[in-house]
């Protein structure tokens, strides 16, 4: 069980791991939070910056939670929050389903009603968002984000840092390549290539922006 945490981010997605913890039982001291944020989120205080982090760790405060989208930098900060001394507990919502055979790194998060399926692994920082149905023998990379809804088949490989968009389905066995996005709604029929950008059903390349 999670004793007393502090989690890093202090948006919409802080915002759901701060009732998931809760809901395990945890106590949420505070938040790190841009400059810009300072009202308390669902009754966590604001504590301060990235820069608040080795005097909370001075504190005995040795548990973090990265609470960011950003999947890049959700890397970055989990990696910063365990150079410093952190260690990056799971969150498992109570209500997921975890198989007994499941395992799950350091960081991840599994929200509400999610599940996470046979001889399935789940690497550091990743995300299984409310209601994901991430099914047998799967491999989830690091800091990848399996956005809520999705159907993830049987023997699905999902590289590092990849984004499956809300509601997204992928067939039994398919590919997604390191730091690739599959769009929201799509339906995952082949191997997605590193860095790709994919969506629609059948899921097709699409155009990509400078500014992704
Ligand atoms: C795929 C995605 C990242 C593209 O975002 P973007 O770069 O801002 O793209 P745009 O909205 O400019 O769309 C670019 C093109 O792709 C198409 N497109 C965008 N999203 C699509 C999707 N999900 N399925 C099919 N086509 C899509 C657009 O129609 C547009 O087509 P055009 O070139 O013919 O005009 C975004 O639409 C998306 O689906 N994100 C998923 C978000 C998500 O699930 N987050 C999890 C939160 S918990």
């Amino acid at each position: 069980m999670l004793l007393r945490v502090v989690i890093i981010g202090a948006g919409g997605h802080a915002k759901v791991i701060i009732e998931a913890v809760r809901a395990q039982g945890g106590e949420v001291v505070g938040l790190v939070a841009q400059a810009n944020d300072s009202a308390p989120v669902l009754g966590a205080p604001i504590l301060g910056g990235d820069e608040v982090l080795p005097a909370l760790r001075a504190q005995s405060l040795d548990a973090a939670i990265i609470a960011i989208g950003n999947n890049a930098l959700r890397e970055r900060l989990g990696r910063k929050a365990q150079s410093l001394g952190f260690a990056l507990p799971h969150v498992v919502h109570p209500t997921a389903f975890l198989s007994p055979s499941a395992r799950l790194g350091a960081g991840v998060v599994v929200m509400a009603r999610a599940v996470v399926g046979t001889d399935t692994s789940v690497a550091d920082l990743a995300i299984i968002n409310t209601a994901a149905a991430v099914d047998h023998d799967n491999s989830i990379g690091l800091a990848a984000h399996i956005a809520p809804g999705c159907a993830l088949a049987g023997t699905v490989r999902v590289g590092a840092r990849a984004l499956v968009g809300v509601g997204s389905a992928l067939r039994p066995g398919i590919r997604v390549g390191a730091d690739a996005i599959i769009g929201a709604g799509s339906t995952v029929v082949a191997d997605v290539p590193d860095a790709a950008m994919v969506g629609g059903a059948p899921a097709r390349p699409l155009r990509r922006r400078d500014s992704l």
